[in-house]
This record gives structure tokens, C-alpha cells and sequence, in this order.
């Protein structure tokens, strides 16, 4: 987390950056800073709080310049005030640097260099690499600035134990040094000008040709040239990619928020990550994987937050439709447990960004057991499709509300997919009822619009209900992981507490929680375990509980019990989770909305989350 933009070329440096890290604030909004080099000096500005507390900072004295840096923090070491924020510069300010990612040894490099008289002026990791720079900087006097700053970064990169991406300019000098190791790093390539940045949504509006730097990596930009090497010295060569997703991609378009759009969008997304997967009528799913469907003997989601829920559903279908033993985890969990994987096991890494640390080190875990592994990824180029064997992208365009909404949709059309290919090749689905799942996938697009269209009436019963403290979210089956992102996402944006459960189990404990205060969202649409929800839901109104209840069109029996019901179209109970869930997201997203939240920007969190 945490976003980094940097900028050498002929426009005006401070408008770049603003404009990137404006695209940037989703990875964190708890302090923004930048530093300008103005001629002769690199003027820093950086203040507590989101971009808008530094632009009005800046308001009619922004710096004037053609290089820059900027950073947008998401707090890990040190408060969020103005001290912490980035950018940090040596005691003489002749030289910069942002860092993002955790440096795990700082406290002893920082013991070690205050003893040798510098003088820390933050409470954060990162500000060891100013004084580690400075010291090699000085000792390497004699040489063209340009080499002294590429060596004095080289040299502190051997002394920090960590995750990086780090970016440091000289007041004399027109370039950028940069390297990662762990945290994500992207360079755009301009025409007399060339840009990086932590994520490809900052570079947008200025090029779509870019180069991902990998782990170990350094790169030195100026207007004119890009140079990379290893850390360790020898030079490296990138090929660059095209990026096809389109400044306008990174836009509100009239929405009031980015996760409305983007919850808006999802007829379209979810297209998108069908498109040219289903063949015409025969049952048959057409994936670009080089993955051996019939010797696999296990398969492991493994993912974080909403794409780890996403891998609840995933691990269901596969089961379910493939007949392989599957199941999901929380990849962090996973890493640190010496978990049992063989090559006939197969990890799927389920991420939007494609750079959540704990998700990427959850996939070398896997690869180091043996483990074949398959990405299911937004992010084209990121660090996770540059390690799994094969990829299959969602094709969901930047996603900026820090909660998750297309994405995870996607992520699931991408798992139902990949279920009815696996269940295919194995020969444990039939033609025919593959067919009848991929017609409901295939319809997706509309039954998902029909969701849209309740959201006057989804808007009404949050407002009716925008005064609890508690929600309670209960699924069955394939629907427990729609209840899950139910919670998460009213957890996320309204700050309302909301906890989710198999609707089986909630006589084993939650029930002792239910009143008339408390709304309970039941999934209730048609399914094989209708039956047994229709008895759970009698079970909560028996002891006064508040029953909101997500049903299928025309559904009778639920309408007579449920205090309120959503209707959502009917579609294949596998299916379910996909229509069920915009509803959900819409329930939301209306409650936050009404509290007066910050919904794209919810407290505490980032959307991009690359330190353990
Ligand atoms: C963060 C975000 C979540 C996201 C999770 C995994 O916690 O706030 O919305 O689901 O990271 O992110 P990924 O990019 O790996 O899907």
C-alpha cells in the first residue's frame, strides 16, 4: 500500500503528481507529500490527511518544476501526521526519498546511524534510507551526482532486510533512482519525459506503454532515458506492455462515487470476463490454461479480504462441479502453516490487484511445495501473473472504491468458468447441465441489470434500517460466501457492525443475539436447502427477530415470513451468488451513503494491501 508517483520530463512536475496520486489514494489516505526540484532545491510538501489537505496547501503556491515525487501514505510505522508523511530528506534537503513497504531491520540501522550523529526527524522505517543514502552519497565524493546517487541507493539496499519500492532524487541532478523489492513498481515510458508509479491507474493519463519492475530490480529515469540493472549491478532488460484500459477507466463518469460506478458497471465487467470464454452451444468453456485438468487431486483457493471470499465460492464450484476435494484460505494463514501440496495440487491465487503481499508470499509457498499454480487476476502484469503458471485475467478494468465490488463478481464468473472446465475435462459434469450453468452465466449481464433496478427500493430499506448497531448475515451452501461479502462490505463502508453465518449454524450460537433490533439478511433464494432456510428464518421471527430477505422473483413461502424481501431473478443455485450479492452491495453501499460516510475511502483500510 501506500502509492508513489514520480515524473522527469517537460510538464509541469506538481500537476502530475497530483493527478497520479489523485488515482493513487485508494492504497492509502493518511497523509500525502511531494517534492519538487524548483532548480537548484527539491521543495517538500507534505502534510497529514488526504490529498485534498495538501492541494489546498498547495493552492496558489505550488512548486514549479519538471522532476518530481509523490507519495499518498497509508500508515505503518509512525502516526499518520505531518512528520511521518513522505517524502523524507536529508538533514541538507539536498536529497529526497519515498519509500512503501516495511523495512524489518530499521531499528538497528537507525541505532547504528544515530550513534554516528544523524538526527531522525519521523517516527517511521523509511527514514533510514535518507540517512543510509546520505552517508554513501558523501563518501562517494568526486564522481557526476547522477552515479554517486545510483550507487549510494545500491549500496543501502544491501543494508535493508524488507519489502520496497523506493524512490530517491538529488536537487542537482534531473533523474529519478528507483527499486522495489516486494512492493509494487511501474514505470511509464513518454515521449522526452518518462513517469513511475505504484499502479498503472496514475500513468493513464499519460502513456498506456509501461514496464513492471520485478523483485530486485532498479531503474534510473531521466527525461530522455530509462536504464535498468539488478540491485546487485548487472545490467536488465524489460520488455514493456501495453496497457489496453483507457483514462476515462480510472473516472467517476457521473457517479457520485467510484463504487457505485463500479457497482453500476458490472453487466459490463462480468461481459468482459466471459467474453470469448463460452463456446457457442455445446457446453464447452474455452480457457487459454496450460494446466493438466486430469491429474489434479486437490485444489486450494488462496487469497485475502473479498478475494478470499471470492475463493469460498470458487472452492465450492470446484468441488462441486469437478469432483476434485477443494477448499479455500486466507493465503497469510496458509504461508506460515508448512501446508501439504504436491504437483498434483493446484493453487489458485485469487487477487484484483494481483500485489497483495500475503497473497503473493502464499503463492511461493505453494510453488515451493510443488504446487502448480493458476492466478485469477485483474491486474495485467502484476507481480502474482508473473509467478503462477497460468493466468486467467477477470478483465474488469481499474477498480478504484477501496471496497471491492466488480472485481469479486468477476472473480466469480472467472471460478464458475474455470469449475465447468475442470468438471469438462474430467468428465465429471455432464454436457447437459454444464449447459444449463453457463446459460445463467451467459445471461449474467442482464439478471445482474434487474438487481440495478431495485436499488430505489434497496435505497428505502437502508434507510429504514441505518439506525443499527448490528447486522446478521445468513447463507446456505454455496450462498455462505455471499453472505460474508454481505457483511464485509456493510463492515467496510458503514462502520456497522455485521457479522455473517451458514444460516445452519446460527442456532449453534448467533441466535442468542437476536432481537428486534438487529436486522438479519437471509439469502433465501430458490436453492436445494431452501426448505431448511425457510425453517431458519421461522426460527429468527419466532424470537422477534428482523428478518431481511433476499428472494427469488415470485417467491411466496419467504414473502409470508420475512419482515422485507429483495427479489432477484431466478438463476441456477451456482449461480446464485453472483446475482445475490450486487443486492447486497447495493444495501451497502445505500446505508454508508445515507451515514454519511466516506464510501471510496473507508477509514483504516487500502485497497491494495503489500506489507504483511
Ligand atoms: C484489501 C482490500 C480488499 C481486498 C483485499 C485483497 O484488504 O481492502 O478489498 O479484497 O485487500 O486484495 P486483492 O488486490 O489481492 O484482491
Amino acid at each position: 500500500m501506500c502509492g508513489i508517483v514520480g515524473y522527469v520530463g517537460k510538464r509541469d512536475a506538481t500537476e502530475v503528481l497530483l493527478t497520479g496520486l489523485g488515482r493513487l489514494e485508494y492504497r492509502g489516505y493518511d497523509s500525502a507529500g511531494i517534492a519538487v526540484n524548483t532548480g537548484n532545491q527539491l521543495e517538500v510538501h507534505k502534510w497529514a490527511g488526504k490529498l485534498s489537505v495538501l492541494r489546498e496547501h498547495l493552492n496558489g503556491e505550488a512548486p514549479r518544476g519538471r522532476l518530481g515525487l509523490g507519495h499518498t501514505r497509508w500508515a505503518t510505522h509512525g502516526r499518520p501526521n505531518d512528520a511521518n508523511a513522505h517524502p523524507h530528506a536529508t538533514e541538507d534537503g539536498r536529497i529526497v526519498i519515498i519509500h512503501n513497504g516495511i523495512i524489518e531491520n530499521y531499528l538497528a540501522l537507525k541505532k547504528r546511524l544515530v550513534e554516528a550523529g544523524h538526527h531522525f526527524r519521523s517516527e517511521t522505517d523509511s527514514e533510514v534510507f535518507a540517512h543510509l543514502i546520505e552517508d554513501s552519497f558523501a563518501a562517494l565524493d568526486g564522481q557526476p551526482v547522477a552515479v554517486r546517487l545510483e550507487q549510494a541507493v545500491r549500496l543501502a539496499l544491501r543494508e535493508v532486510q524488507g519489502a520496497y519500492s523506493l524512490v530517491v532524487a538529488h536537487a542537482d541532478w534531473e533523474g529519478i533512482v528507483a527499486a522495489r523489492t516486494v512492493s509494487p513498481l511501474v514505470l511509464g515510458l513518454g515521449d522526452g519525459e518518462n513517469f513511475l508509479a505504484s499502479d498503472v491507474p496514475a500513468l493513464l493519463p499519460y502513456t498506456r506503454e509501461v514496464i513492471f519492475l520485478e523483485d530486485g530490480d532498479m531503474a534510473v529515469l531521466t527525461a530522455n532515458d530509462v536504464r535498468l540493472s539488478r540491485v546487485t549491478g548487472e545490467p536488465v532488460q524489460r520488455a514493456s506492455t501495453r496497457i489496453d484500459w483507457t483514462a476515462e477507466d480510472a473516472e467517476k463518469g457521473g457517479f457520485p462515487h467510484f463504487m457505485l460506478k463500479e457497482i453500476f458497471e458490472q453487466p459490463v465487467t462480468i461481459n468482459n470476463t466471459l467474453a470469448g470464454r463460452l463456446a457457442d452451444d455445446d457446453g464447452e468453456v474455452n480457457l487459454d490454461l496450460n494446466l493438466d485438468a486430469s491429474s489434479l487431486e486437490s485444489v486450494t483457493f488462496l487469497a485475502m479480504g473479498t478475494a478470499n471470499i471470492a475463493g469460498m465460492y470458487g472452492a465450492w464450484l470446484v468441488e462441486s462441479l469437478a469432483r476434485i476435494p477443494a477448499r479455500a484460505e486466507l493465503a497469510a494463514e496458509y504461508r506460515y502453516r508448512d501446508p501439504v501440496a504436491t504437483p498434483s495440487s493446484l493453487a489458485v491465487i485469487v487477487s484484483q490487484s494481483g500485489e497483495s503481499v500475503d497473497t503473493l508470499e502464499g503463492l511461493r509457498e505453494a510453488k515451493r511445495k510443488g504446487a502448480r499454480t493458476l492466478g485469477i487476476i485483474n491486474a495485467k502484469g502484476s507481480s502474482i501473473t508473473r509467478e503462477t503458471d497460468d493466468t486467467l485475467y477477470i478483465h474488469c478494468g481499474p477498480e478504484i472504491g477501496v471496497a471491492s465490488t466488480k472485481a469479486f463478481t468477476s472473480m466469480l464468473t472467472a471460478e464458475a468458468l474455470l469449475a465447468v472446465w475442470l468438471g469438462r475435462r474430467r468428465g465429471a459434469l455432464s454436457a447437459a447441465h454444464a449447459r444449463r450453468i453457463l446459460f445463467d452465466l451467459r445471461r449474467l449481464p442482464r439478471t445482474v441489470e434487474s438487481v440495478l433496478e431495485t436499488r430505489p427500493a434497496i435505497a428505502a430499506l437502508a434507510a429504514e434500517f441505518m439506525a443499527a448497531r448490528d447486522y446478521l448475515f445468513l447463507g446456505r451452501g454455496v450462498n455462505v460466501a455471499t453472505a460474508y461479502e454481505g457483511a464485509l462490505k456493510m463492515k467496510e463502508i458503514s462502520y456497522i457492525h455485521a457479522e455473517a453465518y451458514p444460516t445452519s449454524e446460527m442456532k449453534h450460537g448467533p441466535i442468542a443475539l437476536i432481537d428486534e433490533s438487529m436486522p438479519v439478511v437471509v439469502i433465501a433464494t430458490e436453492s436445494s436447502l431452501y426448505d431448511k432456510t425457510v425453517s431458519n428464518i421461522q426460527e429468527v421471527k419466532a424470537r422477534g427477530g428482523v428478518v431481511i430477505a433476499v428472494v427469488s422473483n415470485g417467491d411466496e413461502r419467504v414473502r409470508a415470513l420475512a419482515d422485507r424481501v429483495i427479489e432477484v431473478p431466478r438463476v441456477h443455485e451456482l449461480v446464485s451468488p453472483i446475482v445475490n450479492v450486487v443486492a447486497l452491495q447495493l444495501l451497502a453501499y445505500e446505508t454508508a451513503r445515507l451515514l454519511g460516510c466516506d464510501v471510496d475511502q473507508p477509514r483504516n483500510l487500502a485497497k491494495s494491501v503489500t506489507v504483511e
